[in-house]
């Protein structure tokens, strides 16, 4: 699927909105914000994986912090797909389009103990997108 395809079939996820932007902003904004949450969602599962699969001896407190950041995430995305409807947007975030749309790369499997994790889901939180100031 190209880009401009892509666009074009968001757009037309575009409902009336009593909203006084025009229709062309939201649209932009809603393709920008599905990019975010694909990738927000795709943080929060690689955030679960550390908290489940995390070993050594500091298991436990990096077990519990890794559940935390991750809910703290869900927040956010739940921001970010409220935001998306407001806009008369279609929130697509479903766990095969988190897959395919994010913007993160495969979490390293071969991480096990907790300074592994860590570095790990340092890497990922570096490798979001900045946003401009
Ligand atoms: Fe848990």
């Amino acid at each position: 699927m190209t880009a401009t395809t892509k666009q074009n079939e968001t757009k037309s996820l575009v409902y009336s909105t009593r909203i006084d932007i025009p229709v062309e902003m939201r649209s932009q904004v809603n393709i920008l914000l599905n990019q975010s949450l694909a990738t927000a969602i795709d943080l929060k599962t690689q955030i679960k994986y550390a908290h489940w699969n995390v070993k050594g001896k500091d298991f436990y407190q990096l077990h519990l912090l890794f559940d935390e950041i991750a809910s703290e995430v869900e927040e956010f995305i739940d921001l970010i797909a409220e935001r998306i409807a407001t806009l008369g947007g279609k929130a697509l975030g479903t766990a095969r389009i988190a897959a395919k749309e994010s913007e993160l790369p495969e979490y390293p499997f071969d991480a096990v103990d907790g300074t592994e994790h860590v570095i790990a889901l340092g890497d990922q939180l570096g490798n979001l997108r900045q946003i401009p100031p």
